[in-house]
């Protein structure tokens, strides 16, 4: 039932802790799924941390117990369904939800409105956070900390004042950010096709912070598929301006994020990689990339 390339991530990414609870995953979602009364229907699917099981009109989810995966359930009971699926029944000791089941093709199979039908979700997805989940501004101190800390200790070809413009974001947007509910991974691999409405949103992080930072997660993903594309750098503009007006946001504070995001990921890439490219000329083009965009998104 658990999905092989599913466990090798675990256990590449956890170690022994992985094993250990991965032995204990196919009884964790036998008992779920008796307390629940379902039956799997169908082969399991799975993103990075979790494993899906689909069941007559739902899906049994199961996370790695990791406290990025705690909020999830608080997010999804936020929208009651609106832009994202429903929650049925939540176990969070076992880091579990019983979802609305949806189709499993992804935004990322589609080809066409992609940004629109994005944006219009996402506007969908703005609401007033619910007490209790992380502030993204929580954060500020250690973006900071390690944009210095990277800054000087990475081989890199960001000139400093490519960095410093990273740092205002931080200190401008970063500090005091306003009391939204924010999905947290909004990529289109987590925007699923639905009946009852056409997209809906799935494995959100359930944050507290700017809507616009979201956009950022997006916008990241379309430069990484879209990597190589004749005139990127206008198409990934015309998309930013795009999604802030589908959104409703201003497109200034998401160029704004996303210069942050950039720096952080020309860093990233350098000391640890891609998942899509762990090295050779694939990571190179990425983190030319991310230098790139890091630069030309300086307001
Ligand atoms: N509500 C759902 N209905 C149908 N399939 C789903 C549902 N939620 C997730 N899936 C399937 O499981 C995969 C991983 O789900 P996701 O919640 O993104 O997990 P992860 O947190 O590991 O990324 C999705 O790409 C999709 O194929
Ligand atoms: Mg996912």
């Amino acid at each position: 039932m658990i999905p092989a390339a599913f466990a090798k991530a675990t256990i590449d990414r956890e170690g022994a802790v992985g094993e250990a609870w991965l032995a204990e995953l196919p009884g964790i979602i036998d008992d779920l799924l008796t307390q629940w009364d379902c039956e799997p229907d169908g082969e399991a699917a799975h993103g990075q941390v979790g494993v899906v099981v689909p069941v007559r009109d739902a899906v049994l989810k199961v996370s790695f117990p990791h406290p990025g995966n705690v909020h999830e359930p608080d997010a999804f009971e936020a929208w009651g369904g609106e832009g994202a699926v429903k929650l049925y029944e939540r176990d969070d000791a076992r880091y579990a939800m019983l979802l609305e089941r949806v189709h499993p093709t992804t935004l990322l199979e589609h080809d066409e409105d992609v940004v629109v039908i994005a944006g219009e979700l996402h506007r969908r997805l703005t609401i007033p956070a619910p007490d209790g989940l992380p502030r993204m501004s929580a954060q500020a101190d250690v973006w900071e900390e390690e944009l210095r800390k990277d800054a000087a200790e990475l081989d890199h070809a960001l000139p400093p004042y490519v960095v410093d413009a990273a740092l205002a974001v931080v200190e401008e947007l970063g500090r005091d950010q306003p009391e939204i509910l924010i999905h947290g991974d909004f990529h289109p691999r987590n925007i699923l096709r639905a009946d009852r409405e056409a997209w809906l949103a799935v494995d959100p992080k359930g944050y507290v912070g700017d809507p616009a930072y979201d956009a950022t997660t997006f916008l990241r993903t379309r430069a990484a598929h879209q990597l190589g594309a004749d005139d990127l750098m206008s198409v990934l503009n015309h998309e930013l301006e795009l999604f802030a007006e589908t959104a409703e946001l201003e497109p200034e504070r998401i160029r704004r994020w996303a210069q942050l995001n950039m720096v952080q990921s020309a860093f990233w890439g350098r000391r640890h990689g891609f998942g899509r490219a762990r090295g050779g000329s694939e990571l190179d083009r990425f983190i030319a990339l991310a230098d790139e965009l890091a630069l030309s998104w300086i307001s």
